[in-house]
């Protein structure tokens, strides 16, 4: 019976490139769905960008360019990244789009409708200088317990957690303004509500990992379900809410939802129904994601699903985090690879095949390890695969393939039977036992080659027969492992179909040999994982981040535009017409009002010595005459004197801004001296 299955992967943040991190997702992902769609089943991969957010946002300001054209060079980005690595989608969305926005109205409705929405006020630190609400880690400070400076908003080296409001002088990452505390109205869904529910579903469905839902029974709903803050205020990146006009949807409320609308979109271009794939009890929906995100893809997401009336996952396959050598991915040691930095440097095969040889149905981490990853690939792919045909390939393309499949001593035919086994591990995620196991069937294949020897026969005109009949055995047994391992290999394959004439597309070509018939000519189909490669790539991803860190540090800032549109640029000018205008520093020696006059402070400016000036400012409303004694200040020095009603004026103080008590002085740095000119 042919199934029909809906594969996500989790939608990956627009606010940054795809790392071999995520690779572990995808790869994973791409080969049980090219599995599935071997099997002869109906199977469609959806994924998206997810773009909402504070961080879209701020990053977007930084930028200086709007939100939608970051997503949109981040999105095409993505794509080319996952298609270098072979990662084929039916449809890669984006939670920025129309449908997505429709389907959270929906929803939102269902959950009003269920009663599950309450809101409450409540307060969070915001920063007044980048106007926008922390999350905490916007938020830095000195340590309340060690006093140690520059720790994370919720945690410090030392160990302790705190709340960032017990931070001493904490200090936004956005703007190093002092964030204060601000009140604001959000909208929660009341999960408690829906616990009877999860329980069961947690208990019964199916859908998870024994450990997950141990681990759930165990934690969250082993006591009362916090309410789910799902609302952020403005400003925000994000869809507003319909009926609560200033606030958002929270990124972790529309992301999951886009799921649903990437599939919409795919249904749209493709002549299909939404409700065949989402509300169809015989369509099986199967979840793609990382140990991080298990919360809302278990709990919050289930419970909005039933909410609204679409189909529970039928499983939610959870995998560990990369490591590689054993630590953490980090940007300093360079193993933070980007895909793109990857691509440059070695076949995306080799990561698809070494992932493959790693990954369980479990929820474990999963490690890199460089010279382990160079041995599997070379004495496996490139070692016991690809040298089977490597071995032969060139005699075959002489005498094709034998009209009848030769006496193998059984070896095809028990590379047939160990079929089942394989595609059952590929299934349930056992992905390392299919290698594995595949392994086996090409270590049993080898010694054949080696003991028939066909470049010796091939010296010898009278065992045409013979190398013929060895060459249909090799390559036979060659593709029976390509066809096993082509949800990995997808261009492996490819190349062993255009070999033999006939591409591989279905899970059965495994089962029977291909007789009497030519071979083409043979192509290399693999070249060895070089070190000093990976070393290159190491190298560069330490570069990479060595330059992001430098743009990293830089602040925020969030100028208008206004004043430029105000006030276009002047009419270009030469140096020698800035020269006739001579700008000096000057000292205000003293600052009076002028009781007759509105907008005018007197001041009397020392350029050095005994010169003075006499000079009418227009910023009266702005500044107190006291506060100006003494400060240096800069005055075009060779204007001509005018006669004002209340006296002569010599010249004038450089300021900047529209007038009234918008007037800025500008300021000399300590250590100019009066009468310097300013050039
Ligand atoms: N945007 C959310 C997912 C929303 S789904 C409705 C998100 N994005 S992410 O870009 O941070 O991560 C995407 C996926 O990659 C997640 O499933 C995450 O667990 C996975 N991984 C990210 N880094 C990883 C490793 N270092 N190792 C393995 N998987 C990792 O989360
Ligand atoms: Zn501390």
């Amino acid at each position: 019976m042919t199934r029909k299955i809906l594969v996500t992967s989790a939608l990956p943040y627009a606010n940054g490139p795809i790392h071999i991190g995520h690779l572990v997702e995808y790869i994973q992902t791409d080969i049980w769905v090219r599995f599935q769609k071997m099997r002869g089943n109906r199977c469609i991969y959806i994924c998206a960008d997810d773009t909402h957010g504070t961080a879209i946002m701020i990053r977007a300001r930084k930028e200086g360019r709007s939100e939608e054209e970051l997503i949109g060079d981040m999105s095409e980005a993505h794509q080319r990244d996952f298609s270098g690595f072979g990662i084929q989608f039916d449809h890669y969305g984006s939670t920025n789009s129309n449908a997505n926005r429709e389907i959270c109205s929906e929803f939102w409705q269902s959950l009003r409708q269920a009663d599950l929405i309450t809101e409450r006020s409540i307060e969070q630190l915001y920063d007044p200088e980048a106007e926008t609400f922390l999350a905490d880690r916007f938020v830095r400070g000195t340590c309340p317990t060690c006093g140690r400076t520059d720790q994370a908003g919720d945690n410090c080296t030392c160990g302790a957690t705190y709340n960032p409001t017990d931070l001493i002088d904490p200090k936004s990452t956005l703007s190093g303004a002092t964030p204060i505390l601000r009140e604001s109205n959000h909208l929660f869904v009341q999960l408690e509500k829906l616990h009877a529910f999860l329980d069961n579903w947690v208990e019964t469905s199916g859908a998870l990992q024994i450990e997950v839902a141990n681990y759930l029974k165990g934690h969250f709903l082993a006591e009362e379900l916090r309410d789910w803050d799902i609302s952020r205020p403005a400003p925000y990146f994000g869809f507003e809410i319909p009926d609560s006009p200033g606030n958002y949807w929270y990124v972790w409320f529309d992301a999951p939802i886009g799921y649903i609308a990437s599939t919409r979109e795919w249904c749209e271009s493709n002549g299909e129904q939404l409700a065949d794939w989402w509300r169809d009890p015989d369509c099986e929906i199967h979840h793609f994601i990382g140990k991080d995100i298990t919360y809302f893809h278990t709990l919050f997401w289930p419970g909005m699903l039933n909410t609204a009336n679409y189909n529970m996952p039928t499983k939610v396959h959870i995998h560990g985090f990369l490591n590689v050598d054993g630590k953490k991915m980090s940007k300093r040691d360079g193993t933070l690879v980007a895909a793109e930095t990857y691509l440059k440097y070695a076949n995306p095969s080799y990561l698809r095949y070494f992932y493959a040889t790693k990954l369980t149905s479990r929820v474990e981490d999963l490690d890199l390890g460089i010279d382990e990853f160079t041995e599997k690939v070379n004495s496996d792919l490139v070692g016991k695969v690809v040298n089977l045909a490597s071995r032969v390939g060139k005699f075959a393309n002489k005498t094709g393939l034998s009209e009848t499949y030769p006496d193998d001593g059984g070896l095809f035919t028990a590379g047939a039977l160990a079929g089942d086994e394989i595609a059952e591990a590929y299934e349930s995620g056992e992905y390392a036992k299919a290698m594995r196991k595949i392994m086996e069937l090409a270590d049993a294949a080898n010694p054949f080659v080696e003991h028939a020897k066909p470049w010796e026969m091939k010296k010898d005109e009278q065992r045409t027969d013979e190398l013929r009949d060895t060459c249909t055995v090799a390559l036979n047994l060659f593709r029976q492992l390509a066809v096993y391992l082509s949800p990995v290999l997808p261009e492996l394959a490819m190349k062993c179909g255009e070999l033999l004439g006939e591409e591989i597309t279905s899970w059965d070509q495994s089962k029977s040999p291909l007789v009497g018939r030519p071979v083409s000519k043979f192509q290399r189909m693999m070249d060895r994982v070089q070190p000093e490669d990976l070393k290159k790539m190491i190298e560069e991803s330490k570069e990479l981040a060595a330059e992001d860190a430098a743009t990293d540090n830089q602040p925020t800032f969030n100028d208008s535009d206004q004043p430029l549109k105000d006030e276009p640029l002047a009419e270009e000018i030469t140096i020698d017409d800035f020269a006739k205008v001579d700008l000096r520093v000057a000292r205000v020696v003293s600052a009076e009002q002028v009781p007759e006059a509105n907008k005018l402070l007197k001041l009397t400016l020392s350029l050095g010595g005994e010169e003075r000036r006499q000079v009418f400012a227009g910023i009266k409303a702005a500044y107190e005459p006291e506060k100006l004694v003494g400060r240096l200040v800069v005055m075009v020095a060779n204007l001509k004197p005018r006669k004002m009603r209340f006296g002569l004026s010599e010249g004038m103080v450089t300021a900047a801004g529209p007038g009234g008590a918008e007037v800025f002085i500008l300021s000399v740095d300590e250590g100019a001296q009066p009468g310097q000119r300013v050039h």
